[in-house]
């Protein structure tokens, strides 16, 4: 009986063609590293997919990222200093070029070939630094992935950063997700319980999946609603895509009942960048048109926006304690028919992490 009602509603138990914090992190791809604001002639340290690594900029402003740990002693070069464009290491001395090279050690005065630091690929695309975490002799261009909404003119945005004590894919099923709108985020009015079950469909090519859903009569935050001056009813169109395992664009098409009809469109950059495992570097931006700009709206976003992204990041820190506290025998957790979208991203990436394994087995050979 139970498992006749189990099947009229969709549920499921997660499969394991799903990524999950055992899967390995993805090194392939194009991540955000920072935003390019962070980095400045002071060295400034982040770890991203379990390597640390300093950041900073040369004379001419160009950024360099390269390995945080100096080959004699591990000591942490963020810790030492910048000399014209090379990183000096705080314990002996050795001074590194941007390119990882060794320019200087001091006690042998002359620069060995053999002692050199990894050095990044990195791209500054408007407000985002990208790194390439995999073969930096081979940096893919092609899978750099844009968003020329922060850099075109006519277009404005606020932006924040989180550190998150969870695994990254979490949020990625959490922004899939639209169930937890009108309860994890009833504070903010930006759903109600009826809007999950918006029709909604969802696009798969390749390393793309986009997810669309139209819902009529919708909510929106009361700031943002006086601030572009909408007026109800609205509807919206939320249309959500992944193409790579560091990013989330989520695109909010607004029409509202004046007349004509005033149309506004936001996109949403959720950046979540691994640090390890069971920790992220969340990143946002939002990103709106410059016309409606206010102070007001702007706060109003950065309101919204740090408010309800806090309670993503409390809810999926949590989930992880509770994952690393609770060990239960035959826990798997149950899918029902709202997690599709992010059912489907994290069986990309579990295709995607063992495309990856297979290609670094065959270079091995
Ligand atoms: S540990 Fe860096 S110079 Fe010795
Ligand atoms: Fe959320």
């Amino acid at each position: 009986m139970q498992q006749q009602a189990d099947k009229k509603m969709k549920i499921g138990s997660k499969s394991t063609g799903v990524a999950d914090r055992n899967t390995p992190l993805l090194r392939n791809y194009w991540y955000v590293a920072a935003f390019s604001d962070e980095i400045t002639r002071e060295p400034m340290r982040r770890t991203i997919l379990e390597e640390d690594i300093v950041f900073y900029r040369t004379q001419d402003g160009t950024a360099v990222a390269v390995q945080n740990r100096c080959p004699h002693r591990s000591f942490p070069l963020h810790t030492g200093t910048i000399k014209g464009d090379r990183i000096v290491c705080g314990y002996h001395g050795i001074e590194f070029n941007p390119d990882g090279s060794c320019g200087l050690v001091p006690a042998l005065n002359a620069a060995p070939r053999s002692i050199r630091l990894d050095a990044y690929p990195l791209v500054e695309d408007g407000p985002f630094l990208w790194i390439w975490m995999g073969d930096p002799a081979n940096p893919d261009y092609s899978r750099m992935i844009y968003q020329d909404w922060c850099t075109s003119p006519g277009w404005t945005h606020v932006k924040g950063y989180m550190y998150m004590k969870a695994n990254y894919l979490g949020l990625h099923e959490n922004l899939m997700d639209l169930s937890h709108f009108a309860f994890l985020h009833a504070k903010w009015n930006i759903a109600r319980p009826e809007h999950a079950a918006a029709p909604s469909k969802i696009e798969e090519d390749g390393n793309m999946i986009r997810q669309r859903e139209i819902h009529e009569d919708a909510d929106l935050p009361p700031a943002f609603v006086e601030a572009a001056a909408l007026k109800a009813p609205m509807n919206r169109e939320a249309q959500h895509l992944v193409q790579i395992p560091g990013m989330h664009v989520g695109t909010q098409i607004t029409t509202d009942a004046s007349e004509p009809p005033k149309r506004d469109v936001q996109h949403v950059i959720h950046i979540m960048t691994p640090e390890t495992q069971t920790s992220t570097h969340y990143l946002w931006a939002i990103a709106y048109d410059e016309a409606v700009d206010t102070e007001e709206l702007r706060e109003g976003m950065r309101t919204v926006g740090e408010g309800a992204f806090m309670e993503d990041k409390v809810a999926l820190e949590d989930i992880e304690e509770i994952v690393a506290r609770d060990h239960r025998p035959n826990f798997r957790e149950k899918i029902i028919k709202t997690d599709e979208g992010g059912i489907r991203v994290l069986r990309m990436f579990a295709r995607m992490a063992a495309e990856e394994q297979e290609e670094a087995a065959v270079a091995a050979e």
